[in-house]
Formats: C-alpha cells, structure tokens, sequence
C-alpha cells in the first residue's frame, strides 16, 4: 500500500452550496498536489477558511477563526483565507491576521495549485485577487466529492446583476458560462461515479447562457434529466427576471427534475424592488409564480426574502406578507438587511432601526410557519419517494427527502435494510411546519 502523503490540510467552509462546491474542487486540487486531509486545525499544515460574506455575521466568522487559531501559526501553521471575505477585503487580511499567508477569492481558484506550491516555497503573501473581469470558470478534473449523495455541478459563475443589497457582483466577478456540452460530459462522470441525485448551481443558474450556443438552460436542465441512471436534477438559485415559461415545460416533461424551484422574491413590494434593483414587479414576479401553479404536477415553491431594506415602510412590508399568503411558499429564507461594503445601498440613508427589523422578521416568520403548516399537512396519506439521506439513531427514524425538498422522516423494518443514497415509498402519517413523518411502504 502506498503510504499516505505527509502533507496535511485542513478546510473549513462557511455560507452557501456554490461553496461547498468549490471547496469540493479545493479539496481534490489539493490532494492531487499531494496533501491528505485532516479532521482538526491542530494537526494540519495547511489551514484554509472557504468564507462567505453575503451577510454581517457571516464574514465576521473567520475572524474569530483567525483569532482563536492565531498562536498555531509560530509552529508553522500556515493559513489561507478563500472566497467571498478574501475577494472582498483582499490584502487588508494581511494587516488584520498578519499569519495569514494566502488570500484568494474564486475567480482565481483555477491557479490555486501554484499559489499552494508558492506558500510552500515560503513566500509569506499570496493573493489571487483576479477581478470581477475574468472570464474563466474553475473546471477541475480533481473534484473530490465530499457530499455523500448529491454530485454538485456549477453552470455558471459571478453574477451581473447588482442588486442594491448584494455583495456577490463583486466577490465573484463577472457572469460566465461552462459549455452545456462540458456540462453533460460531467453530469455522465458524475453518475458514473455512483450519483443518482444532481444539482446544477449558479448564483442565476437561469441566466445560464451556452457560450457554444447549442442549448438554452431549460434544454439543458432536461439533458441533465435524461443522462441515463439520473433520477433527480435540482437546480439553484433562480433569479425571478431570468424564469421561463420553458422550464416549467421542462419539469412537466422529464421526470427526472425535481418538482422543486427557488425562486427569491426579496420583497412583494414593487416599490422597494425598484430601489433594490431587482428589474421586475411584484406583478411580474407573480406571473411567474402562475406558470408553476398551473404545472401538470405540484411544484414546491421557496424564496428568500430580506426585512428591513432601506425605506421599507410598514405598506410595503404588508405586501410582503401578502405576497406570502398568496404564493403560500413551502419555505423561506428571510433575513434582516444587513449593510455590505461597495454596494450601492451602502450609501442609502433611510435606516430601519434593529429593533424594527427584528419585529418584522418575528411577525414574518410566524406568518410563513401557518402556510407551510397548512402546506405539509395536505401531503398526510400520500406515498412519496424519499431518497435517504441517513438515520437517527436517536429518534430511530431515517432522515429522507422529497422530490419537493421536504424533510420526510421515516420507520422501516431492519428488512427493509435501507442504506444512504437508496429510495424509498413512504406514507405520510403526520405534518409538521418543516418535515413530514412517515412509515416506508413494504
Ligand atoms: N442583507 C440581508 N440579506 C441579504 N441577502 C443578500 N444580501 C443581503 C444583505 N445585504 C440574502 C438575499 C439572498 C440570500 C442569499 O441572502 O435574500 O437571496
Ligand atoms: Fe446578489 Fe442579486 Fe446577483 Fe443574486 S442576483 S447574487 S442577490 S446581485
């Protein structure tokens, strides 16, 4: 047996999928430059923090990572801080955390093997800081992937759309394309590899555009949906602006693709969308919200929604939670605004004050919990599949999920002899706001 290399890295990846994704293709890149990976910040070479900074607390987390691990840096340790807080605060992490030896944001990935190798030559400052202009994706043959049942493919990198709020514009430069041909040659490697779940990703996985031409998103979502041995495609994240009538069609067409869309509204107020800068309407929103609900099978619908932008009103906020009880989501992401450096409504002045904020998102959140509640208890005396996901042993339950991306637990007999990554029928028994529970169908 070969021995197992004496180089050592550990990771530690904060915020959305695209990175954990990233920090999939990071992972393989450095094992292929010759490091095994470790479980502790302790006995690793090599540390690296795959940051996020979409919102306050997130980016504040890897400074309090650097703090707290900063005496292992005279054993020499050396840290690597990548992705959004690198891209954003660039050089000035060498002036806060002076042991950090290498920033990177993820247009610059691509080149992180020898930005490994320069660390390891003993140069104290490496950037990848490409900007927001780059036009290549990160394709990587050294994927390793780390997510048991879900083989993540990016279709699409950086975002040009600048909402007034949003940071990503910025830390992950312009929107660019993989080939759909690329694209199909490793969703088949994918499920050669064992996969019968693929999500494709993007910060607008809509806005897809083949740079070859051959083939619109819709059309590539069904070409992933029939690469032979699929059984789930899942797309995210939506824009409203970029949502076709054809890929509706092609959820209604192909079996494969999950009964699931993402779709963030931000605010149901038309009024705060045009100061967001999110080019379309409550109205426009809706009608897109119309084609899922007229769809041949139930689409689930989720959003992400922010409280508490500047000079939301009290009328504005009411349609918000209007907008909620007509779309009747089966789940939310909602977030109090929080400021971000460099984008425009950094400057805005009309500040709602925390407390406010926090009121807003209490009533909102409590408002949303009766939808899904009302949502999931229609889904008792239903047979779903369930793809398991793994057990707890604690409750002796299998941990599943539906086409829909609903939690659905469940009992099976130990003949059943169930295991993660496998389907299962199972009949739903009781509802809750944000699981189901069941017993698989023998
Ligand atoms: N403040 C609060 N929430 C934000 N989001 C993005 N930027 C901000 C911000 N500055 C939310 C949006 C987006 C989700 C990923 O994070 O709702 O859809
Ligand atoms: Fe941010 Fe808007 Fe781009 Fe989404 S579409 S990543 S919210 S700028």
């Amino acid at each position: 047996m070969a021995a197992s290399p004496a180089k050592t890295f550990y990771i530690e990846t904060f915020g959305c999928q695209m990175n954990a994704h990233d920090s999939e293709k990071i992972v393989g890149t450095l094992i292929s430059e010759g490091y095994r990976q470790v479980d502790t910040v302790e006995v690793a070479d090599l540390v690296f923090y795959n940051t996020c900074s979409i919102r306050d607390k997130a980016e504040q987390k890897v400074f309090h990572r650097l703090a707290d691990f900063k005496r292992l840096s005279q054993q020499g340790k050396k840290f690597g801080v990548l992705g959004c807080v690198a891209q954003q605060e660039g050089r000035r992490i060498f002036e806060r955390a002076p042991h950090v030896s290498l920033v990177a944001g993820s247009a610059s990935y691509r080149n992180l093997g020898s930005m490994v190798r320069a660390i390891e030559h003993g140069h104290e400052r490496v950037t990848g800081l490409d900007d927001r202009e780059t036009e290549e994706c990160f394709e990587t043959e050294f994927t390793a992937r780390t997510n048991p049942h879900r083989g993540y493919i990016t279709i699409i990198e950086g975002c040009d759309k600048f909402c007034a709020f949003c940071v990503v514009p910025y830390t992950r430069g312009k929107e660019r394309s993989r080939s759909s041909d690329s694209v199909l040659v490793e969703a088949t490697r994918v499920v050669d590899a064992g996969y019968t779940e693929i999500q494709l990703l993007g910060q607008n996985v809509n806005s897809y555009k083949d740079p070859l031409g051959k083939r619109t998103f819709a059309e590539l979502l069904a070409a992933v949906g029939e690469v032979p041995g699929i059984r789930r495609v899942r797309f995210i994240t939506s824009h409203p602006r970029d949502f076709g009538r054809d890929i509706v069609e092609a959820i209604e067409a192909v079996p494969a693709l999950c009964d699931h869309v993402h779709l963030p509204v931000q605010s149901g107020s038309t009024q705060v969308l045009g100061v967001m800068q999110r080019l379309y309407t409550r109205e426009q929103y809706l009608e897109r919200i119309g084609w899922m609900k007229q769809a041949k099978r139930p689409i689930s619908i989720t959003t992400d929604v922010i409280v508490g932008f500047p000079g939301e009103s009290e009328d504005d906020f009411q349609q918000t939670l209007s907008l909620l009880d007509e779309v009747e989501y089966d789940g939310v992401f909602a977030f109090k605004y929080s400021t971000r450096p460099n984008t425009p409504a950094q400057k805005y002045l009309d500040h709602i004050p925390e407390q406010e904020k926090s009121r807003r998102l209490a009533v909102l959140m409590e408002r949303q919990r009766a939808i899904q509640e009302r949502n999931n208890a229609r889904h008792v005396g239903e047979v779903l599949t369930a793809m398991v996901e793994g057990r707890n042993e604690t409750r002796q339950q299998w941990v599943g999920r539906t086409s829909q991306n609903k939690i659905l637990n469940f009992a099976a007999p130990a003949e059943a002899r169930l295991r993660a990554g496998q389907y299962a029928e199972v009949r739903v028994t009781r509802s809750f706001p944000n699981s189901l529970l069941g017993e698989v169908v023998v």
